[in-house]
C-alpha cells in the first residue's frame, strides 16, 4: 500500500466535485485506489506517505478521439470544412505513414505530448499501415499510457495510397491484438486494439460487414465518426439510402453498441439516431475544438446527457488544434454557453463539474474503473502545482476552476497511470 497526500479533487458524479483538503489517497500494490480519507485510518498508519504539500491531486485525463498521424498538421490548415479538408490536407499526410521511419518520428512526439498533457488514457486512430500502427502501440506501452489503438480501414473515396482491403483489416487487426498482448508490460495500463472503420463514406458495405464480424468474433470495441458535418451527412444518405439515419448505417453491420462503441462528433444527432444511441448506449465523443475549427457545428451535449447517452471528450487533432484535454473542457463549457444563447436559454449550459466529469470519469469508463478516486478505481492521477495561480482565500473549488481556465501542462508535476508514476518518454 502507498499513501499520497495532497488537495484531492475529483467527480464521483457529474453534479459536484468531491474535495479533500490535504487529504489522503491509499493505493494498493495493484495500482487501485483503496480509499480516500480526510484523516488517516488506523489500518494505514504504517504505510509510507508521499506528501505533495499544497498541490492539487486530480484524476488523469481521457482523450476519447484523437488521430495520432495528424500530429504534424496540428494547428495548420484551418481554412476548409471537413470533406475538402480531408482530401486536401489530411489524407496526403496520413499516406506518409507507409514509411516507418517517418511514423516513428511523429509518433514519438505524439506519445510524448500525451504524457505531457496528462492524458493517461486515449482512443486513437492510427492509419491503414500495419507496421506504423504496431509501432504506435509499442510506444504507448513503453510510456505506460493506457490506450485503444485502431488500424484504420478505408476502401472507397480515398486516394490509392491510402486504401486497404477487408483482408488487410482482418490480418492487421489480428496481428495488432496478438503483438500488443505479447509486448504488454505487467502492472502497466493495457494498450489494446479497437476496430476503426474511418467513417461510412470511406468503407464499402463489404468492409463494414467484415468489421461487424470481427467485433462479434473477438468482442472488440469500435470507434468511428458520426454526423459531424452537414455535407457529410447528405453524402452518407446518398451512399446508404436504405439506412434510416447515419447511425443506423453502422448499426446494421453490428458496429453501433453491439460491442462498446465510440462515435465522434454527433453534431446533428437527433430523432431516431439519438434514440438508437440511447438504446445501444453508444458513447458520444464531443470534440468542440475540432467542431469550431472545421466549422462543423455544435453537438447537443445537454440533450445527450438528459437522455442518458454517455458522453466523453476528445481533442480530435488535427481537426482540433491542440492535444490538451484541459482546454477541451474549457471549450466544452464555452460552446455549451453559445448553445444556451442560441436556444434562448432552453438548453442549460454545462457546469464545471459536468465538463470535468466528461473528461475524467465518463471518458475513463470506456477503460473500466478509471477516472475517479473511488475505491477500486485504477489510480490514474495528476499532481498539479497551481501555486502561481493561487491567491489567499481561494477555496479548492476556486482553484480547480482557475486551473481549468488558466492552467496548462507545465503545471503537472507528476503523472500516474494504473498506480505507476510515469517517467518522461524518450522523443
Ligand atoms: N471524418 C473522417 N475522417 C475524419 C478525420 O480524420 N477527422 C475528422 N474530424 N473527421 C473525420
Ligand atoms: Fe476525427
Amino acid at each position: 500500500m502507498k499513501i499520497y497526500r495532497a488537495n484531492i479533487i475529483f467527480t464521483p458524479s457529474a453534479e459536484r466535485f468531491e474535495v479533500l483538503e490535504r487529504g489522503y489517497v491509499a493505493v494498493t500494490d495493484d495500482g487501485l485506489v483503496e480509499g480516500t480519507y480526510q484523516q488517516l485510518p488506523p489500518h494505514l498508519q504504517s504505510a509510507p506517505i508521499t506528501d505533495y504539500g499544497d498541490m492539487l491531486l486530480i484524476p488523469g485525463f481521457a482523450d476519447l478521439h484523437v488521430h495520432a498521424p495528424q500530429y504534424r498538421n496540428m494547428g495548420l490548415a484551418m481554412d476548409l470544412e471537413l470533406l475538402p479538408w480531408l482530401n486536401t490536407y489530411t489524407f496526403p499526410e496520413e499516406q506518409k505513414f507507409a514509411d516507418c521511419a517517418y511514423a516513428e518520428k511523429i509518433y514519438r512526439r505524439f506519445v510524448h505530448e500525451l504524457w505531457m498533457q496528462g492524458t493517461m488514457r486515449s482512443a486513437i486512430f492510427a492509419t491503414i499501415h500495419q507496421e506504423a500502427t504496431l509501432l504506435l502501440g509499442r510506444l504507448l506501452q513503453e510510456a505506460g499510457l493506457g490506450a485503444y489503438v485502431g488500424l484504420v480501414g478505408m476502401n472507397r473515396n480515398c486516394p490509392d495510397g491510402l486504401r486497404n482491403s477487408s483482408e488487410e483489416v482482418v490480418a492487421g487487426t489480428e496481428r495488432l491484438m496478438q503483438e500488443l498482448a505479447a509486448s504488454g508490460r505487467e502492472g502497466y495500463a493495457p494498450v489494446q486494439a479497437i476496430l476503426t472503420p474511418r467513417f461510412v463514406p470511406s468503407c464499402t458495405e463489404e468492409m463494414l460487414d467484415t468489421y461487424g464480424r470481427l467485433a462479434q468474433q473477438y468482442h472488440l470495441p469500435v470507434q468511428s465518426h458520426l454526423s459531424e458535418n452537414v455535407r457529410e451527412i447528405a453524402w452518407v444518405k446518398s451512399l446508404e439510402p436504405d439506412a434510416e439515419t447515419y447511425g443506423h448505417a453502422y448499426y446494421r453491420y453490428g458496429l453501433f453498441g453491439q460491442t462498446p462503441t465510440l462515435m465522434a462528433h454527433c453534431c446533428y444527432t437527433d430523432g431516431a439516431e439519438l434514440e438508437l444511441m440511447k438504446k445501444q448506449q453508444v458513447m458520444v465523443v464531443h470534440c468542440p475544438t475540432s467542431n469550431c475549427n472545421l466549422a462543423s457545428g455544435m453537438a447537443p451535449v445537454r440533450t445527450f446527457l438528459d437522455n442518458g447517452v454517455p458522453v466523453a471528450l476528445g481533442t480530435d487533432i488535427s481537426g482540433g488544434n491542440h492535444l490538451s484535454v484541459l482546454r477541451v473542457i474549457q471549450y466544452a463549457l464555452q460552446v455549451s454557453k453559445l448553445q444556451y444563447a442560441a436556444t434562448k436559454g432552453n438548453k442549460a449550459f454545462l457546469t464545471l463539474s459536468e465538463a470535468f466529469y466528461l473528461a475524467t470519469k465518463s471518458g475513463g469508463s470506456f477503460f473500466g474503473k478509471v477516472g475517479s478516486f473511488e475505491p477500486g478505481y485504477a489510480f490514474d492521477a495528476l499532481v498539479v502545482d497551481d501555486s502561481y495561480l493561487n491567491f489567499a482565500g481561494y477555496s479548492l473549488l476556486n482553484r480547480i476552476e482557475r486551473y481549468v481556465y488558466l492552467g496548462d501542462d507545465r503545471d503537472i508535476k507528476h503523472r500516474f497511470c494504473n498506480g505507476k508514476e510515469l517517467a518522461e518518454p524518450k522523443m
